[in-house]
């Protein structure tokens, strides 16, 4: 019976899937490929590509060769520079864009690029503590909430996995699936899960560069992560999360 679930990461669904029937196919304009916010609400823009001055130069060899997880870090804070340098290579912009294709740094299938990036800023040098949100298009942070103990709040949301409350910043991926749902129907969402493994990776390789460490968390409690996101667990709802903080 439970063999049943293994059917999720097959892709035998590609004999099956009706294309005709897709929203695509059907002439519906693709969802937003990042979620609005209100005019009023407070940005920062981050430090762009090219601007950067801290970023060591770190062969892609020894990147890998020394990635590991790292669930221990030191009190320090990161620099903005450092916080916008992991924002772009898991989720920054690449070449062109259109309502349908928008390229990033990290491959996306069908380029749906079905997640979004809430960050638990706790170190972070000159942004008050807070949740946030990325905007690729724009390369800011949107503020999305400020809790009390946000610390123990994201220790709480990760199953008391403390280190998730210890770290400089917390990245929280979301995904919103009508994103995916749009080209490939509702049959196909292993692909929403594999995306998230290449914005995870990245993430781990790019803090061997900043002298920082990450580590990958799945185990986490649905309900409340979402809460303190403010999403409503059906349209968007949180996929991983990892914190990140010097070592
Ligand atoms: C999908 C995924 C989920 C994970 N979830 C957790 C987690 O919830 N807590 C944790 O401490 N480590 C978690 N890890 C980290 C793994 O334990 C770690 O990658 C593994 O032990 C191998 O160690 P390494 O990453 O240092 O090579 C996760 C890793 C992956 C890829």
């Amino acid at each position: 019976m439970s063999e049943k679930f293994r059917d999720f990461l097959k892709s035998s669904c590609w004999k099956t899937i009706d294309f005709s029937t897709t929203d695509q196919s059907r002439g519906i304009k693709p969802p937003l490929a990042e979620k609005p916010c209100n005019p009023e609400d407070r940005r920062i823009d981050l430090v762009k590509s090219g601007d950067w001055q801290s970023i060591n130069k770190v062969s892609v060899e020894a990147a890998i060769a020394q990635r590991k997880s790292r669930r221990s870090y030191t009190e320090d804070t990161i620099k903005l520079e450092e916080l916008s340098f992991l924002l772009w290579v898991t989720q920054g912009l690449r070449g062109k864009r259109s309502a349908v294709r928008n390229y990033r740094t990290v491959p996306s299938a069908g380029c749906r690029h079905a997640l979004e990036t809430y960050i638990a800023a706790f170190r972070v040098e000159g942004i008050p503590k807070a949740i946030y949100r990325y905007l690729p298009m724009s390369h800011q942070l949107v503020e999305v909430a400020k809790h009390q103990d946000l610390e123990g709040l994201l220790t709480q949301a990760a199953l008391d996995q403390s280190f998730a409350g210890k770290s400089a910043v917390t990245f929280i991926w979301t995904t919103i699936p009508a994103r995916m749902e749009w080209r490939y129907s509702r049959v196909f969402y292993k692909v929403i899960a594999l995306d998230a493994g290449h914005v995870c990776q990245n993430l781990y390789l790019a803090c061997e560069a900043i002298g920082a460490g990450t580590c990958a968390i799945a185990a986490y409690d649905q309900e409340f992560a979402d809460s303190i996101l403010g999403i409503d667990g059906i349209e968007e709802f949180t996929i991983y999360m990892a914190p990140v903080g010097k070592v």
